[in-house]
């Protein structure tokens, strides 16, 4: 069985074809330097570029992979959560396609999709298992039961993991997107080197707090400019490393929490932050005690593969949500 996925739930727009666990192509348009002047995502000129790019990517889809549109069985969209004007250029252009030719169409959810994205490197993964979904805009830990029933267990109650590295980031001068610019710069700075605090930490729920640790990363840099750092000799390094730490810390720790309390050893990693190269090192030192599934890094970020996987277990099972859905911005409120 052959799917589209189409995916323009923020800055990423994406169309790809899967057959079964196989990417046949996965196109990306990233917008990141579009954005990147403005410090985040501007949702206005994301939904401006998807509308411009997505027939471009699309058409360069079909000629690349030689597969005539008629060849295939249906159509994944995502469709929620994300921006809204973002996510109504993809949904209008798949039921677009799917009206023109007659092809079942289904509404995906981003994070879910996030999480089919490990199906593509594990094609034997089966649920039971717990999912830490880290990205720009969410950061939660899902359980994923036998018949695929998907419980939130915890949330961040305030910044997402993503959100926070990019924030910590502009405060120490570093570029957007903040996550990779941290992990980079980190690898050369003492993650002990300063003691932020651990939000939430100890707390007996599975929710998450980020952004008391950004206003700790700033009062500690006025510290250190009143103490005589100026601000162009600021241990940089240092202060990444040490956010960085604070935050995989926290993450891991909840995270093996909510496997332990509920018997579970797999463990499925999913979006942007699960590209984080301490994140994949701490994890090493846990392998003995649980399974973690990491998606490769090309599908760790927003991409329309992960999509149409998702997809194509609805649509194998015969379901169609036809053209009368509508994008959802705030999926699981
Ligand atoms: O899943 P994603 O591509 O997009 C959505 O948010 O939907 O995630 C983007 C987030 C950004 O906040 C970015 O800074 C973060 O993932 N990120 C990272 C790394 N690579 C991307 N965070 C930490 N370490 C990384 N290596």
């Amino acid at each position: 069985m052959i799917v589209l996925g189409i995916e323009t739930s923020c800055d990423e727009t994406s169309v790809a074809l899967v057959e079964d666990n196989t990417v046949i192509a996965n196109l990306v348009y990233s917008q990141i330097q579009i954005h990147k002047k403005f410090g985040g995502v501007v949702p206005e000129i994301a939904a401006r570029e998807h509308l411009k790019r997505l027939p471009i990517l699309f058409s360069e889809l079909i000629s690349q992979t030689n597969i005539n549109i008629e060849r295939i069985d249906g159509i994944a969209v995502t469709k929620g959560p994300g921006l809204i004007g973002a996510l109504l250029v993809g949904v209008s252009f798949a039921k677009g396609l799917a009206l023109r030719y007659k092809k079942p169409l289904v509404g995906i959810n981003h994070i879910i999709g996030h999480v089919y994205s490990n199906y593509l490197a594990y094609p034997d993964l089966k649920p039971p298992y717990i999912v830490l979904m880290v990205s720009g805009g969410h950061t939660l830990i899902l359980k994923v039961e036998e018949n695929n029933n998907v419980t939130i267990l915890g949330r961040s109650v305030d910044d997402a993991v993503g959100e926070a590295f990019d924030k910590i980031a502009r405060l120490l001068g570093l570029g957007y997107p903040g996550g990779p610019e941290i992990d980079k710069i980190s690898k050369n700075g003492n993650p002990n080197a300063f003691n932020f605090p651990k939000p939430k930490m100890y707390d007996p729920d599975y929710n998450f707090s980020f952004s008391g640790l950004k206003t700790a990363v700033l009062y500690e840099i006025k510290r250190l400019t009143k103490s005589g750092y100026s601000e162009n000799n600021l241990p940089i390094p240092d202060l990444a490393a040490s956010a960085q730490e604070v935050m995989i810390d926290v993450l891991l720790h909840k995270v093996t929490k909510a496997a332990r309390d509920n018997n579970l050893k797999n463990i499925v990693l999913a979006g942007g932050v699960a590209a984080n190269s301490r994140l994949r090192e701490k994890i090493r030192a846990l392998s003995e005690e649980f399974n973690f599934y990491i998606p490769p890094l090309e599908y760790c970020s927003d991409n329309a593969a992960m999509i149409a996987r998702a997809g194509l277990e609805r649509i194998k099972s015969g379901e169609n949500d036809g053209l009368n859905f509508e994008p959802v911005p705030n999926f699981f409120e």
